[in-house]
């Protein structure tokens, strides 16, 4: 139950009253009652601005402006019974009690809430884990592992996959038994996830920032460039919410200076750079299953390599730098990064339904780019014409010429029921990366101050894709005029 001390307001209120508490945000509703409490009339965004075109001040009295013969339900009445009044006309509809006072509110927001991501976990998900349970295999032997293993390789047409606890350690791992370490440089986007420039340093290397394309969002290899020095190991390219890198340009910078090119490929499993799929480019590359990945563990990742050495060396850090055939006898300090056999049998039943996912999020990617493209005011990441976007999640860059900042757009999608999320801060400004002295990264810099990531999941409705883009068009076109 909400408390409505602030939803409400008495009788004897001022129409500038209503205004005031309407822009306070309460809810996009004020209810009026009476000297008992009984609510007598109510005002929406809407019904507040009927009554300020047709007053003479905002002094008078709320009251012959209200609207009296609002939509109300029974607090006796069923939930399920009440939401039924809800539509996308009526979208605040008072809970009143036997006296006629407020007691609660419906809202449209609360029948249609639209997440950012949600796993889906209806296939052999929980056949497949309660095998697991019912055998006694729930730790990181057992058959899924070496299932999940190379099924992820064949997909890929890689000969190694390793599997580990999660994407961080998958980057650090691939790092370490690559010998990136102390003294040495990788060179990494400031547009991206914390774990890309957190594996580097533990590792023992330095993070070199390098800024995105205007484009595509994705590192510049012309920056790249620029941050080469005597020091430089590694490049680690993201492809950022599902877009694949310039990897062409990226490995003849690797291949001319002999550099490593390891892949943060967290987020675009799936996708294709020149008819590859990504994580097929570098020595290395490093997935993430985390719960709002394309496929899901809970927690989870992989590397992929087709060194047969590299992989050889990766499976004995991942076990404590053990070999298989001598257990307790340690040939190198090393980390328990395993994954468990549950988690892999939650992969093994993702692994069935990735060609599935990945269609239906070509296809919410296409009512995205169509629905959003064309509204003056959004900027969209561009997936250019030799690559195939995963579509991880679907984000935009807000225009200049917007008069809503990022955050006051993520508020009024809220207010529809949308959530949504900023796109990453820039790592090069941020006080756990600041001491590793970047330089500029204005590109990444500003996509991120006007950057949003919208709703995307694998069993998101297409019609809700559609939903969101009629959000954004309404929003956008309330948006207040810029200073002249
Ligand atoms: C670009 C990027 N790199 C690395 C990671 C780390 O993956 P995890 O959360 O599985 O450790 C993530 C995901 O969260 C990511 O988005």
């Amino acid at each position: 139950m909400s408390d409505f001390s602030r939803q409400t307001l008495p009788l004897s209120s001022t129409l500038r009253q209503v205004l005031q508490r309407l822009n306070e945000g309460v809810s996009g509703s004020v209810f009026i009652v009476d000297e008992s409490g009984r609510m007598v009339g109510m005002f929406t965004d809407g019904d507040a601005r009927r009554a300020v075109l047709a007053s003479e001040s905002l002094e008078e009295p709320a009251s012959g402006y209200m609207n009296t013969s609002f939509t109300s339900v029974s607090e006796t009445m069923p939930h399920e019974d009440r939401l039924k009044f809800l539509n996308e006309r009526i979208r605040h509809v008072p809970v009143l009690d036997e006296r006629g006072r407020p007691v609660d509110m419906l809202s449209w927001a609360q029948l249609w809430r639209l997440p950012l991501v949600e796993p889906s976990l209806g296939g052999n998900e929980l056949k497949y884990v309660t095998e697991c349970i019912k055998t006694n295999w729930i730790s990181s032997q057992g058959a899924f592992v070496n299932r999940f293993e190379s099924e992820f390789a064949a997909y890929h047409g890689i000969s190694e996959a390793i599997a580990v606890s999660n994407g961080t350690t998958a980057l650090h791992l691939a790092l370490v038994a690559m010998g990136v370490g102390e003294g040495d440089e990788v060179i990494v986007p400031s547009l991206t996830f914390g774990a890309t420039a957190n594996a580097v340093i533990h590792a023992g290397a330095t993070p070199v920032f390098a800024d995105v394309l205007e484009g595509d969002w994705t590192i510049d290899p012309e920056d790249v460039r620029g941050k080469l020095t005597n020091r430089t190991k590694a490049i680690l390219p993201v492809h950022l919410y599902g877009v694949p890198a310039q990897m062409d340009l990226l490995v003849d910078i690797a291949d001319e200076h002999g550099l490593i090119v390891l892949e943060d490929c967290a987020e675009s499993l799936g996708a294709r750079f020149k008819g590859a799929l990504s994580g097929t480019f570098g020595l290395a590359s490093a997935f993430s299953f985390f719960a709002n990945k394309t496929i899901t563990t809970g927690e989870g990742g992989m590397i992929l390599t087709s060194d047969e050495a590299l992989a050889d060396r990766i499976r004995l850090l991942r076990d404590h730098g053990m070999r298989k055939e001598r257990r307790y006898w340690h040939e190198e300090a090393g980390y328990n990064y395993r994954i468990t056999n549950m988690q892999s049998a939650v992969g093994c039943a993702q692994m069935e339904r990735l060609d599935d996912f990945l269609e239906h999020r070509k296809k919410l990617g296409a009512i995205y780019r169509e629905g959003l493209g064309k509204l003056p005011g959004i900027r969209l990441q561009e997936i250019g014409p030799d690559r195939t976007s995963s579509f991880w999640l679907f984000s935009v860059v807000l225009g200049e010429e917007v008069a809503y900042t990022r955050d006051e757009l993520m508020q009024e999608l809220l207010k529809e029921g949308i959530e949504s999320r900023p796109v990453f801060y820039p790592l090069h400004v941020q006080p756990a990366y600041r001491k590793f002295e970047a330089g500029d990264c204005p590109v990444s810099d500003r996509i991120s101050s006007r950057g949003i990531s919208l709703p995307t999941s694998n069993h998101m409705g297409l019609e809700e894709a559609e939903r969101v883009c009629k959000a954004v068009a309404s929003i956008l076109s309330r948006a207040k005029l810029p200073e002249a």
